[in-house]
């Protein structure tokens, strides 16, 4: 789709673009008509009876027994790439590095895992607690203004590193990785690659079979303007079969003639015995709530109608406009220049912690006649001040708006 020429439309599934001039996307989005919708047809298909359409009548109420399920997966592949058997649907990010982690990887003592000191925070708490549990190495990299580089990863990654733990972009200064590097650099010890994707998905054409990574996850409500609670699992198609997961689900057996309920020598063990799916529905943890999945679907639908090459190609071009109107006023930006390097998510500072707080602080209502402007401020790994995505909806003339506004600021 012609993004530019049907930005109106376009944006008039985001009502709320008329209130605010939204640029908070890496935060959290706005909600779309279109996932809302979707939402309220869910209830009220609960409100007027069952929704699933198995065969077999009375058994208890699941997501995964709704088309919609499926549905979510289909399209999740179509947007990264990925073959729908390698993909399943997750509750949060969290969730799913969780379940990656403690629930799939075996760990022996002696073993180390590499992360980063712009990896976000909740996924290092995992490791944190892996390395206290089975005494795992941790080995952090150093951000250098920004950027990790790729011959510090080099240095770090060796034959004991079983995982790498990286943000595709990372969430608090937008510098974004070479992900067919980092998966080149990482197989060659043969240890897997754990790509948090969350601030990348639907800003940018993520492309898992071309990047080769092992594991990727992202959720719903950021980049991807979606609902809370929906997110995708991808694992790569050789690493299903090889992979036995702690966390099991019976619905998962790969049973001959479906599930046995109604059969009267059903069994709780033999009636069950079978392998797992060999697809990765077999990491699936049940962590999926039904109206959720109906608003994923339509967002899903949504973005892969636009074509996330097109949404790409204007979130960088929106990203490089207002680097460049920054520099104009003197702000110094913190996420790497390189187009190679960023998207749309772009940390700048005013120079002052107090000065940038006082500009977040002012930007929430600029003046009694001015719309909100809606960003973050973050800091991590020493880098920090106020952080605004660009995404596909954005115009030029907001972000003029915007740095109009902190030019004001400033005087
Ligand atoms: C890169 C990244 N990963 C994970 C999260 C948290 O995700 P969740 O709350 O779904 O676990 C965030 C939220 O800001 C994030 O930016």
């Amino acid at each position: 789709m012609n993004l530019e020429g049907n930005l109106e439309k376009i944006r008039e599934e985001f009502p709320l673009l008329s209130h605010y001039t939204f640029f908070n996307a890496a935060s959290q989005t706005l909600p779309g008509k279109y996932w809302l919708k979707a939402m309220r047809e869910c209830l009220q298909f609960q409100e007027s009876g069952r929704i699933e359409s198995i065969p077999v009548p009375d058994v208890a109420s699941h997501p995964f027994l709704t088309n919609v399920f499926f549905s979510c997966i289909e399209e999740a592949a179509k947007l990264i790439h990925a073959k729908t058997t390698e993909v399943t649907n997750m509750y949060r990010v969290m969730t799913a590095a969780n379940l990656i982690v403690n629930n799939m990887i075996e760990w022996r003592k002696g073993d180390n895992a590499v992360f980063t000191d712009l990896t976000y925070p909740s996924l290092v708490q995992i490791l944190l607690n892996l390395s206290r549990r089975k005494g795992v190495k941790l080995r952090r990299i150093k951000n250098v203004n920004g950027e990790i580089l790729l011959e510090d990863l080099e240095k770090n990654v060796d034959d004991n590193t079983k995982l790498v733990v990286v943000c595709h972009t990372t969430p608090f200064c937008g510098f974004t990785y070479n992900m067919k590097e980092v998966c080149r650099i990482t197989h060659e010890h043969n240890a897997f690659v754990l790509d948090d994707a969350f601030q990348a998905v639907g800003a940018i054409d993520v492309n898992v079979h071309n990047d080769n990574v092992d594991f990727l996850i992202t959720g719903s409500y950021k980049w991807q303007c979606g609902p809370e609670g929906a997110g995708i699992f991808y694992i790569r198609e050789d690493l299903i079969e090889k992979i036995n997961p702690l966390f099991h689900n019976y619905i998962w057996a790969d049973i001959p003639g479906g599930f046995p309920f109604n059969q009267p020598d059903h069994d709780n063990i033999r009636s069950w015995d079978y392998p797992l799916v060999k697809n990765a529905n077999r990491f699936n943890q049940g962590v999926c709530v039904t109206p959720t999945l109906f608003g994923w679907n339509s967002t899903l639908k949504f973005l892969n109608n636009l074509g996330i090459r097109n949404i790409e190609k204007r979130v960088r071009k929106l990203g490089g406009y207002l680097i460049e109107r920054l520099k104009d006023i003197n702000c110094k930006v913190l996420t790497p220049a390189d187009p190679e390097k960023r998207h749309g998510l772009i940390m700048y500072t005013t120079g002052s912690h107090k000065r940038d707080l006082e500009s977040f602080n002012m930007f929430q209502r600029p003046r009694l006649d001015e719309k909100p402007i809606k960003v973050s401020i973050r800091y991590l790994g020493g880098i920090g001040g106020i952080r605004v995505s660009t995404h596909f909806f954005n115009t030029e003339e907001e972000i003029d708006r915007l740095v109009e506004v902190q030019k004001r600021i400033l005087k």
